[in-house]
């Protein structure tokens, strides 16, 4: 069996660079345990995760292992679950359909599970052992995926670009055709695999003039192209659609979901699709929108559009996922009433119960948008009856553009923890989004990927880590987050106790530090309008988003309350409703989502406001400071290139924090008057 060859290139490699083991003992029981491999019942196994087996063991080892017809003693055993007898059935009933188990059989290692899938994953898992030097008699791991679809929603367009990209152009389109050379696109699905991803959306949620025409014969060849390669990996493809589609390619007159012609055009597309990709997953929508059609076009409601389509795809077993992004985008700035973070669950909540089975409904951790803070959604717990995952992003619209370190891990446990109370203690979003609350035809996670065709994926070779953590976490939400960042930075730099611990210490604090110097205590926004990056207090203030702060001279905040505000803590289970209803009880840190606050309001740290937004805005430069100290202590232990290359991006990151920080304050100093306790320079 030839040996593929994969990137060395380290920024490139990611977390799957292979360094060799040092250590010489571990090194040497390793290369005695695994210098062969005997595949049972190959047919089975997927070709990609035996390439990875042979090309991980083979540079960590610095040993390419033999592959034999069986082994006797020493040795790596992979075959199908019921291919094997070293299995006892209690193990074999443990393993899940995506699941995997690595059991060390008296020094054989056995790796096997149900499906290739499970195969792929059982393979990855195992490497990384070996990365992290973990002792064979450990070996023993029989690990499922809590949540049925994690996923990947790719913003790209055909013309290259990428809507909320930051990492150079798309690696899948240009000039609006799909890349000839595809070998990027099979080292970004290894990348996933690596990681438990099992499905992608391949174009962004707003569908264009070329994207509509995804779904025709002249690029369904080559999707299908797209879609092979990502299968390889065990990643399932999806396309975003247009709604308005019948119209646009059908030329229809109408695009509305009760319409019998607009029903036959789908149902014909549907089955279209499916000869190209027998095992195509389905479609994404982003209906009714920002400024995108949908069925409130044709005063139908968001069931009856989702239906519709439904319907199409169910005899392929295709599922819908239909996005809860819905809102006012042309609001007034003077209506108060009014809520933009109060929609999804407006638009969504009286339809529940009312999709159908292969329908899903696709929410944003956050009523708003992604923001540094957000309260969770409380669609979360709302719905009860309805299919439904969590949408993140780990693309940094708005928390820095992957020019500043924002490790997101964290907040995303945070929103997976979060207790909705809609059964009672215990209903948190991982459980429903895992389908563990209510019963669930479909359910799990997608997230906006960060990736571009930048030699490092990500722009910014830190935010690899949210890459690899979002796939860590998609698996398995309850996780450790200590353990992700701690095994992101072996795989990625080395076991150098210095390096793991200074590393951590960045990525752990910098979710804090980003917001520190940005907007403060849940409000949001305050960035430029458009490209959202860099501060502008007033930016979306008086326009037409929604996004309002409501700074005047005496305070800041919007109030959400029941009685006197918009009424949005009011869609909460009763427990949450109360405690964001009360400013005493409503947590600090969300406090001016909910509760407009007079400036010289005193916090439970004995601060007024202001002299809060004051100190934090200052620490949050220090503390990005403190990140480039920290960084420099590696120059010995990290290669060249990739030291440059954070180091660059942290002085980027200073700098922009410290213009943050002096736009902030001086915002708020203007406008209340009221000077720093510290006497430090406001302009
Ligand atoms: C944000 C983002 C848009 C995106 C939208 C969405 O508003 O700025 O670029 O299209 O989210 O999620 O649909």
């Amino acid at each position: 069996m030839r040996v593929q060859k994969f990137s060395d290139n380290l920024a490139y490699s990611c977390w799957l660079g292979y360094r060799e083991i040092k250590n010489k003992d571990v090194l040497k029981e390793y290369r005695k345990a695994f210098s062969c491999v005997a595949v049972i019942n190959k047919t089975k196994i997927p070709r990609a995760a035996l390439d990875e087996l042979k090309y991980g063991i083979g540079k960590m080892l610095e040993k390419t292992p033999r592959f034999v017809d069986y082994i006797n003693g020493d040795g790596i055993i992979i075959g199908p679950a019921d291919s094997l007898d070293m299995l006892s059935s209690e193990e074999i009933n443990g393993i899940g359909g995506e699941g995997y188990i690595i059991k060390n059989d008296n020094g054989r290692i056995i790796i096997s599970a149900k499906t290739g899938r499970g195969i792929l994953y059982g393979v990855f898992s195992f490497l990384r052992l070996i990365q992290l030097e973990r002792p064979l008699s450990s070996m023993n791991v029989l690990d499922n995926p809590l949540n049925m679809l994690r996923m990947v929603n790719q913003w790209d367009n055909l013309d290259g670009s990428i809507e909320r990209g930051y990492a150079g152009r798309s690696i899948l389109y240009k000039n609006n055709k799909i890349v000839r050379n595809k070998k990027r696109v099979r080292d970004y699905a290894r990348l996933l695999a690596s990681v438990g991803i099992n499905s992608i959306v391949l174009n962004n949620v707003n569908v264009h003039y070329h994207e509509t025409r995804l779904l025709t014969e002249r690029y369904l060849p080559e999707v299908a192209n797209l879609a092979g390669i990502f299968r390889e990996y065990g990643i399932t493809v999806f396309l975003s659609v247009n709604f308005a589609s019948p119209i646009e390619l059908g030329k229809l007159p109408t695009a509305d979901p009760l319409n019998t012609a607009v029903r036959k055009w789908w149902a014909d597309t549907v089955k279209e699709i499916y000869r190209h990709i027998p095992d195509f997953g389905g479609f994404l929508v982003k209906a009714d929108s920002e400024n995108r059609q949908g069925p409130y076009t044709y005063g139908r409601n968001h069931a009856e559009g989702a239906n519709m389509l439904a319907s199409a795809l169910k005899p392929f077993n295709g599922i819908v996922i239909w996005r809860c992004f819905v809102y006012n985008c042309l609001q007034d700035w003077r209506d108060r009433a009014t809520d933009r973070a109060s929609a999804a669950y407006d638009n969504f909540k009286p339809l529940d119960g009312k999709f159908l089975e292969n329908v899903i409904l696709q929410i944003k951790n956050g009523p708003m948008d992604f923001q540094v803070r957000e309260p969770v959604s409380p669609l979360f717990g709302g719905l009860q009856k309805t299919n439904q995952m969590l949408e993140l992003q780990i693309t940094q619209e708005y928390t820095g553009q992957q020019k500043h370190i924002c490790y997101l891990v964290p907040q995303w446990k945070e929103v997976l923890d979060f207790d909705t109370y809609a059964k009672g203690e215990g209903s948190t979003v991982k459980k429903i989004i895992s389908g563990r609350l209510y019963p669930q035809k479909y359910s799990g996670i997608a997230a906006v990927s960060n990736i571009g065709d930048d030699n490092t994926w990500t722009g910014h070779i830190l935010a690899q880590a949210n890459l690899y953590g979002y796939g860590r976490l998609a698996w398995k939400p309850d996780t450790d987050i200590n353990e992700i960042t701690r095994e992101w930075i072996i795989l990625t730099f080395t076991d150098h106790p210095e390096v793991i611990e200074i590393i951590q210490s960045i990525l752990l604090n910098s979710w804090r530090t980003y917001e520190n110097y940005t907007s403060p205590l849940g409000i949001g926004w305050m960035v430029n309008p458009g490209s959202h990056y860099g501060p502008n207090i007033d930016g979306y203030e008086y326009s037409i988003w929604g996004t309002y702060h409501r700074a005047d001279c005496y305070g800041i905040g919007v109030d959400r309350t029941i009685g006197n505000g918009t009424g949005f803590a009011g869609q909460y289970h009763k427990r949450n409703a109360e405690m964001y209803n009360s400013i005493e009880s409503c947590p600090e840190e969300l406090l001016l989502f909910f509760h407009h606050v007079p400036y010289n309001y005193r916090l439970k740290s004995g601060k007024t406001l202001i002299q809060h937004i004051y100190d934090t805005h200052f620490e949050g430069v220090e503390q990005a400071e403190k990140f480039k100290a920290q960084w420099l202590l590696l120059k010995d232990h990290i290669d060249p290139e990739r030291f440059e290359h954070v180091l660059n991006r942290l002085n980027i990151q200073i700098k922009d924090a410290i213009e943050w920080r002096d736009v902030v304050n001086a915002y708020f100093y203007r406008k209340c008057g009221i000077p720093d306790e510290k006497g430090r320079i406001i302009y």
